[in-house]
């Protein structure tokens, strides 16, 4: 089957960086562009990591910086989660430099070069260079075939109580892409908690051996401190579910939801997902449930791939 082209915006962080190796590893997906936003930690640490994580692969895909902040409102980082640095302390040799220019117009270049219902979008991070590209030239929504995201909480959020921090930290982006009118599909919080990864499943990843890519996986893993709001089992692998249904969709069940943001007051940024009872017509796939046993099963797979024993590249 013919790979599928990808744009990746994403704010690296840890869970980014899984996400990153587990799309460069997978044949499935033709990714043409790393676009890189403030997030987890300011634009010059996510670039940098960026850079490093796809150095580390030997992927030759342009890693392009976008915006420093959201679109309205100011920039607010999740260091406490991530560490000062993105990555939790795990030092990665430097990448390849930067490809030069902005990320909305690197991501307006591969759509206007493609043809109609082409390119899938994946937005792991804040949404907003996603948001610039298509609100500058919205003609060019023509040529998005699905807009995956990493965003949203049926329930309680992760930022405050009421909004995941994707969604929260730019919800006018998220809105932008919710009425382009191309399809979306969403991995919610409640999506992603089911990529619990615990103990055992880090233990197994790392009997695998394989090469720095998995070592770095590995190592990162092992510094993201379990999750009180799982019950302390282990963490949550996010932005890697957002990836894995580009490359195993039989893995999720999902459902058509309708999808609304709330923009002010102490909800700004919640996203109200009606799974039932829509109050309009759907406006988006929900991913509601994962097989997380075949999305750990994937994520060594293919990243080992990436640097297999004995060097030689698959
Ligand atoms: O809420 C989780 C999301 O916010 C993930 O994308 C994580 O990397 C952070 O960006
Ligand atoms: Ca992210």
């Amino acid at each position: 089957m013919r790979a599928r082209t990808v744009i990746i915006d994403t704010d690296p962080g840890t869970d980014d960086a899984v996400a990153l190796f587990l799309a460069l590893g997978s044949p499935e997906l033709d990714v043409r562009l790393v676009s890189v936003v403030g997030g987890n930690v300011g634009l010059e640490r996510t670039l940098a990591n960026a850079r490093a994580i796809v150095g580390l692969t030997g992927r030759q895909v342009p890693v392009v910086a976008g915006a420093g902040r959201p679109l309205l409102g100011s920039f607010t980082a999740a260091s406490h989660v991530h560490g000062d640095d993105g990555l939790l302390g795990v030092v990665l040799p430097e990448g390849p430099p930067a490809a030069p220019g902005v990320a909305a117009d690197a991501i307006r270049a591969v759509l206007r070069g493609a043809a109609p219902d082409s390119i899938t979008l994946v937005g792991i991070g804040p949404a907003t260079n996603l948001a610039i590209a298509l609100l500058t030239e919205p003609a060019l929504a023509a040529r998005v075939r699905e807009i995956v995201l990493m965003t949203g909480a049926v329930g309680e959020g992760n930022a405050t109580p009421a909004a995941e921090f994707n969604a929260w930290s730019d919800p006018e982006a998220l809105s932008v892409l919710l009425a382009c009118g191309r399809p979306v599909t969403l991995a919610s919080l409640e999506t992603t908690a089911q990529a619990l990864c615990t103990p055992a499943r880090k233990a197994a990843l790392r009997a695998l051996g394989g090469g720095a890519c998995l070592r770095a996986v590995c190592d990162i893993m092992d510094r993201v401190p379990a999750a009180a709001r799982m019950g302390g089992l282990g963490h949550v692998e996010h932005d890697a579910c957002a990836v894995a249904w580009l490359v195993a969709p039989h893995l999720f069940a999902t459902r058509d939801v309708r999808t609304t943001v709330e923009l002010a007051g102490a909800s700004r940024g919640r996203t109200n997902i009606f799974r039932r009872r829509l109050p309009g017509p759907a406006n988006a796939r929900l991913l509601e449930t994962l097989d997380a046993d075949g999305f750990f099963a994937l994520l060594g797979e293919r990243i080992v791939a990436l640097n297999p024993p004995g060097g030689l590249r698959p």
